[in-house]
């Protein structure tokens, strides 16, 4: 339904996967929309302008030059709903984040303020490459949508990670990005911290906690699917949004560094995140061997984190806390709530059977600062994040009806 009349321009850069962009369009149009493909001059190596015309909703567009739209290079930006760049070759993701808009294609990437998805498409070694990885994290950072390509058969034979992905994945996630522009958190950043924090003692082992991320990451993809744009600060591997820009780290300092950095901007917090509440105060260079006495680790105070975001807070900001706990629960959390100037804490009693640490369900209370609270029975962790979600929305509401007041 969300493509429906949509206006999506399928950019087309020089790749072999340029023929698979063939497809998108038509995919696209079968499902509604108003299809316009942008290819640049590479591109033309590889595929034919006609084909596109044939299958698209209108002509090809290829030059800057001779097009019949006027001003084609801001026209067909603006005009558009969702800019698809399918295959996008390393140099046309290295131009556009640098802002060249030498053709066609990539004035239209800096003219429209519609989303837009990238589906890289390279060798594996050009994937990995620092400027590439690079180019990506800066336009993650301006909220381009990357579809990361997969693993499998490249061109002159080779295998690997660089692989665009399929037309159908491709129109799927052009969608999802629709829909979530509706979603009720639409434009929204959301920032949430997920997993428990590792402290080492010497270069191989750790302090740490059970934490699997779970519950952080069902709150980063349901936010995300309600149109937030997501920031992941997270200490595990598992999958994240396509959309989230993510930063892995290990210790409570890292992550700390790492929330500060970008809670300025954030509308909602969540800090699912098992943190540790002590570390070794020394950690050893070198690997501690048993054939010595035997060690005493001292420990020493993390940092607080999240009371350091709620000391920060700025007006409008909901930063939403997790309380683990296994008695007095409603008293504790109550008192975390106060102490770190929260919005909402999330409280569970761990002690309980299926809740909390490495479950795939888990059980909360949802405390508020103006006093209320709501008991969510066991229920999976995507409904938990979904009734998270919801109280952090309730209390964002003030602030977002003041700003459609201002228009
Ligand atoms: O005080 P307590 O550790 O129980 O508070 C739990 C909440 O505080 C969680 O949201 C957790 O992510 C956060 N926390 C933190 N930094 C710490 C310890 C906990 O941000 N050092």
């Amino acid at each position: 339904m969300s493509l429906r009349g949509r206006r999506v321009v399928v950019g087309v850069s020089g790749g072999i996967a340029a023929y698979k962009a063939v497809e998108v369009c038509r995919r696209l149009f079968d499902a509604g929309a108003y299809v316009i493909p942008v290819l640049t001059d590479d591109a033309l190596r590889f595929v034919g302008v006609l084909t596109f015309s044939a299958l698209a909703s209108e002509p090809a567009h290829t030059s800057l030059w001779d097009d019949p739209l006027p001003s084609p290079h801001t026209t067909i930006g603006r005009s558009a709903d969702l800019v698809v760049v399918a295959p996008a070759t390393a140099r046309l993701l290295g131009r556009y984040a640098a802002g060249i808009s030498d053709d066609l294609l990539t004035a239209t990437l800096l003219a429209t303020s519609a989303p837009v998805l990238v589906c890289p498409a390279m060798h594996t070694e050009m994937w990995e490459h620092a400027a590439v990885t690079e180019n990506l994290a800066t336009l993650r950072r301006r909220g381009v949508h990357v579809l990361e390509p997969g693993d499998g058969a490249l061109a002159s034979g080779d295998v690997g990670k660089g692989r665009m992905r399929e037309p159908a994945e491709i129109v799927a996630e052009a969608a999802r990005i629709l829909d979530s522009r509706q979603g009720d958190l639409a434009g929204l950043r959301v920032v949430v911290s997920a997993g428990g924090t590792r402290e080492p003692i010497d270069p191989v082992r750790y302090i740490g906690n059970r934490s699997s991320g779970k519950q952080g990451y069902a709150i980063a993809h349901a936010a995300a699917a309600r149109g937030a744009i997501v920031t992941l600060v997270s200490t595990v591997g598992l999958r994240a949004p396509e959309s989230a820009v993510v930063t892995r780290v290990n210790t409570a300092a890292e992550m700390h560094d790492a929330m500060i950095a970008v809670a300025g901007a954030a509308d909602v917090i969540v800090m699912a995140a098992a943190v540790a509440d002590f570390r070794p105060a020394a950690v050893a260079s070198s690997k501690i061997k048993k054939d010595g006495a035997t060690p005493q680790v001292v420990l020493e105070p993390t940092v607080d984190i999240l009371a350091a975001l709620g000391a920060a807070k700025r007006p409008g900001q909901v930063i939403v806390g997790f309380a683990a706990e296994t008695d007095d629960l409603e008293a504790h959390a109550r008192g975390k709530l106060a102490r770190k100037n929260l919005d909402l804490i999330v409280a569970n009693d761990v002690s309980a059977p299926g809740v909390g640490f490495e479950h795939d369900t888990n059980a909360v209370t949802i405390f508020a600062a103006d006093g209320s609270a709501s008991t969510i029975g066991l229920s999976s962790k995507d409904a938990i994040a979904t009734a998270v979600l919801d109280a952090a929305r309730t209390c964002l509401a003030a602030t977002l009806s003041a700003r459609a007041a201002n228009g």
